[in-house]
């Protein structure tokens, strides 16, 4: 038998959205599905990888036996749910759509319609990928940038401010790609490279960013 090319590694992987509560009733979320992040946490295992998922609220299921997955809410839960394993894995991959915000004060009854105007107040959520950045030692750290302008400069300033190896970049203003869709369409940069790829299923998107790091990584 061929010996499979991630035999041997372990990948963690984020995915999903993140919940942060406001009430017990209510969260502050987006539309991330997961779809991105178990595919590729799928292809992984495939290629033999021992595969951390860590997930963010969503309706998918894991069905490969490679595949540890964990089931997170909020952003700080998966920030020490990655933490629990950084030490010990090679590849990280951030695919999770992560609140950049959360509620100051989580009310702990359900909030009570009164007043016309309503506000809450939001306090910066850790950025779990800048962490991970600062604290790289031997690991090939891979981001995703979401854009909807500025793309390609946006993405860049990424890579570089979180301390990637890679970033893979899609863009609302591409239709198919982002979440919701089952397809995706995807730039990847390097600190020297650029790589454009046609729409695809996330299926065929996992597999094109695999065989990016897999290249990566021989080099
Ligand atoms: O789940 P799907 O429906 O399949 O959709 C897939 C996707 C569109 C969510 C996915 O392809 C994607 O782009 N994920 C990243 C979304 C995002 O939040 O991008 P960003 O540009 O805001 O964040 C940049 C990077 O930092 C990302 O790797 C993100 O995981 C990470 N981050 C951001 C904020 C934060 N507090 N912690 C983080 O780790």
């Amino acid at each position: 038998d061929k010996k499979k090319s991630l035999e041997g590694k372990t990948v963690l992987i984020t995915a999903g959205p993140t919940y942060e509560a406001i009430d017990p009733v209510r969260f502050i979320g987006n539309h991330s599905s997961g779809k991105m992040g178990f595919s590729l946490a799928e292809e992984a295992a495939k290629r033999g990888a021992k595969v951390i998922l860590i997930s963010g609220p969503s309706s998918l299921k894991s069905t490969h036996q490679n595949i540890d997955l964990h089931r997170v809410t909020s952003a700080k839960e998966m920030l020490n749910k990655v933490f629990e394993y950084y030490d010990t894995i090679d590849i990280g991959i951030a695919s999770a759509a992560v609140a950049d915000y959360a509620p100051k004060v989580v009310a702990s009854e359900k909030i009570k319609k009164n007043e016309d105007t309503f506000s809450i107040e939001l306090i910066k959520n850790p950025d779990i990928l800048k962490t991970m950045g600062e604290k790289k030692s031997h690991q090939f750290l891979v981001g995703f940038a979401l854009e909807t302008q500025n793309e390609e400069e946006n993405a860049k300033g990424k890579l570089a401010k979180k301390n990637l190896d890679m970033i893979v970049l899609n863009s609302l203003r591409d239709e198919g790609a982002g979440f919701k869709n089952d397809t995706n369409k995807i730039k990847i940069f390097t600190k020297t490279e650029k790589l454009e790829f046609d729409l695809k299923s996330k299926e065929n998107v996992a597999k094109d960013i695999l065989d990016c790091i897999e290249t990566q990584l021989l080099k």
